[in-house]
């Protein structure tokens, strides 16, 4: 199975921009992009697709059942990309509610509306569709000093945003277990690269930096986090999508452990040689301590051996070189990053999209 139509939900955030952008490019499939466009929410991070014929934007809600239910028989889709989130911790620490009711009821909608789309197909889509929920390694707490998250990882989710995210996965999990709906489950670490909005650790430094502001460390920096590049996350989810056997659960990750001082250092490190402070002086004057995140999970590492074996995925990037080509994207586009400063990201849709948005 690879043509026909996809459903992307979350397509206009991070990780979904960059998977449409590759869907588009590398496979035959015709997307239709489902997102409400939350704060996180950027088409101009789908700029290049907007006249191109595979592909569809629909400004939809995942909590809005009916809405859905017409997409479903509009496109008739022999599968679903579950992107949609609100995914940044420390929202979920001031704000828990709209993760709760995104990542929680409004997976179970989109589930229920697969689910009534799904059971009238003809037997070949019934047995061909797939959805694919795409979640985090956050669902399996925190890991000590030694260890790996594998795919059997006993769930220990510590925040409102990663207990959310095991929420949605448990009931992804009961669909196929309790009415047979084909699904494939994806837990990967820490994604980085172009197009990352800047509330996120290595946005957040490299845009402060670039401004002279502070570049805030919580706690003493040594939390760890295993990097993984978001075209290589991309890729993965390509295949699993096309070769994942239905019911299985596939860890992605990048094999690239650092603590946060680390990853703050490397990227002061490359402006410093990319684009030099005008008074001569390092990036690095500007590391600051702050206070330490509420419940801060110590460290996260995955097994991928599981996703190398079965699908055959490795990520093509090293730290060093997603690191390089993302401070290099991020100084090459300063348009897109004044825009998201500014907010006037938020209009860009009506100015330039407005017609061409479906529902
Ligand atoms: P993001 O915050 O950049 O984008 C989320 C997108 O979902 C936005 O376009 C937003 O408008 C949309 N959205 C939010 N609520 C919606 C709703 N109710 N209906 C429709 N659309 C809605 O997130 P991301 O970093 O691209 O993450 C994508 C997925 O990957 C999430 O499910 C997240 O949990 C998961 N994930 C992210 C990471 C990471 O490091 N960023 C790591 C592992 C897993
Ligand atoms: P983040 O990018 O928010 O991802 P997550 O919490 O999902 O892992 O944070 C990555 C790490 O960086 C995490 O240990 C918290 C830390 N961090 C800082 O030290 N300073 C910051 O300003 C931010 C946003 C995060």
């Amino acid at each position: 199975m690879s043509s026909g139509t996809l459903f992307v939900t979350g397509g206009a955030g991070f990780i979904g921009s960059a998977l449409i952008r590759l869907l588009i490019a590398e496979s035959d499939w015709h997307i239709v992009n489902i997102d409400k466009l939350t704060y996180a929410g950027n088409l101009e991070s789908l700029a290049s697709l907007s006249n191109n014929s595979r592909y569809v934007f629909s400004h939809t809600d995942i909590c809005d059942r009916s809405k859905l239910d017409c997409l479903f028989a509009e496109y008739k889709p022999a599968g679903v990309m579950h992107l949609a989130a609100e995914s940044h911790v420390d929202r979920s620490i001031h704000g828990p509610a709209d993760f709760i009711e995104t990542n929680i009821l409004g997976t179970y909608t989109l589930l229920e509306a697969a689910r009534a789309y799904w059971s009238a197909l003809p037997q070949k889509g019934v047995s061909e569709f797939r959805f694919h929920h795409v979640s985090t390694d956050e669902v399996y707490g925190s890991l000590g000093a030694a260890g790996l998250f594998t795919e059997t990882t006993p769930y220990r989710p510590n925040s409102p945003y990663s207990a959310s995210k095991a929420s949605s996965d448990h009931l992804v999990r009961a669909w196929q277990h309790t009415y047979g709906l084909p699904v494939l489950i994806t837990n990967c670490s820490n994604n980085y690269g172009p197009y990352q909005f800047p509330e996120k650790l290595i946005p957040l430094v490299l845009l402060n930096a670039l401004q002279g502001k502070p570049l805030p460390i919580y706690g003493k920096g040594d939390n760890v986090r295993d990097w993984l590049y978001v075209d290589d996350h991309a890729r993965a989810l390509l295949m699993v999508f096309e070769r994942g056997v239905a019911g299985e659960t596939y860890n992605i990750g990048g094999h690239n452990e650092k603590t946060n001082l680390e990853v703050v250092d490397a990227l002061c490190a490359l402006l410093d040689e990319l684009q030099p402070r005008a008074d001569g002086r390092s990036y690095l004057e500007q590391k600051t301590f702050v206070a330490d995140r509420p419940g801060h999970d110590r460290r996260y590492a995955i097994d991928a051996s599981k996703i190398e074996r079965a699908i055959g995925w490795k990520p093509q990037e090293s730290f060093e070189t997603g690191l390089r080509k993302t401070v290099a994207w991020y100084l090459a586009n300063a348009d897109w990053i004044e825009h998201v400063i500014t907010g006037e990201y938020r209009n860009w849709v009506k100015q330039n999209y407005l017609d061409r948005i479906v529902a």
